[in-house]
């Protein structure tokens, strides 16, 4: 089954069908908010508001290890990981998408890990060359390109602490870092669904370009909230196109 992990502005999908709510405790506290159990496009789908309902946790604050812990437990198998980003790429202009294939690591003080002294699990390395799940992203280019949408087939994804924006120094030094995109919730999200074995992919919106970039001067909240409208109308035909796509790979029906 696939979860859905919706996003700042995107924490809601008026296309999914809600059967049950369930809150859910986990061995490391809370998650986010109680998962959502629903049907979209017939499929059924696992929502979890990375936020809270009401949107009211910091990317700083989210308990990423129960968010994924609690997915995990509710047999999800694939994790489709919705984030807003600011676009460093000249290819991602605000509105655009990409599907980042790397990801560099800027937080700090995060729950990184399960694997914590005295616990049973033995991962206390794991490869993580390939962070995004190769099968999730193929479906979400496919379906990307279907709905004709801009999209960045590729990219990293540079995570920051947030909750401030960057500055243009800081985006700078990004860029020459290689980073494409940067947003504040990639990590540990990707790391620790990769710990859990998850199928993880991250789909992401730019919702602005990122400071310095795009000859302005400063980063406009009302212009952020402009382009979230605009993408929560477009994201539903994309996500059931997701669905479709992986109900045909498992070799099931979603008609
Ligand atoms: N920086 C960090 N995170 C973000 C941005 C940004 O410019 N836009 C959306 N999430």
């Amino acid at each position: 089954m696939l979860s859905i992990i919706g996003g700042s502005g995107l924490g809601r999908f008026p296309d999914l069908v809600i059967e049950r709510r369930e809150v859910v405790r986990t061995p490391y506290g809370a998650p986010s908010a109680a998962l959502i159990f629903g049907r979209l496009a017939e499929a059924p789908v696992v929502f979890l508001a990375r936020h809270g309902l009401a949107h009211t946790i910091p990317p700083h604050r989210i308990n990423y290890r129960a968010n994924l812990w609690a997915l995990r437990e509710a047999e999800v198998e694939q994790v489709l990981a919705i984030a807003t980003v600011g676009g460093i790429h000249a290819d991602l202009a605000p509105g655009h998408f990409a599907v980042p294939d790397q990801l560099i690591d800027y937080t700090w003080g995060r729950e990184m890990t399960y694997a914590e002294y005295g616990s049973e699990s033995t991962v206390a390395h794991l490869d993580f060359s390939h962070p995004y799940c190769p099968t999730l992203r193929a479906h979400c280019l496919a379906a990307l390109e279907a709905a004709g949408e801009h999209f960045m087939a590729r990219g990293t994804y540079g995570v920051t602490q947030g909750p401030r924006l960057e500055t243009p120094a800081e985006i700078e030094r990004m860029a020459r870092d290689g980073v494409d995109m940067v947003g504040m919730t990639g990590m540990p999200e990707a790391y620790l669904a990769h710990e859990l074995g998850l199928c993880y992919a991250t789909l992401a919106a730019s919702v602005n370009w990122a400071a310095g970039r795009g000859g302005l001067d400063e980063i406009r909240m009302e212009a952020i909230a402009e382009i979230q409208v605009g993408l929560v109308a477009r994201m539903p035909a994309v996500l059931t196109d997701i669905i479709r796509r992986l109900g045909e790979n498992n070799g099931l029906s979603q008609a």
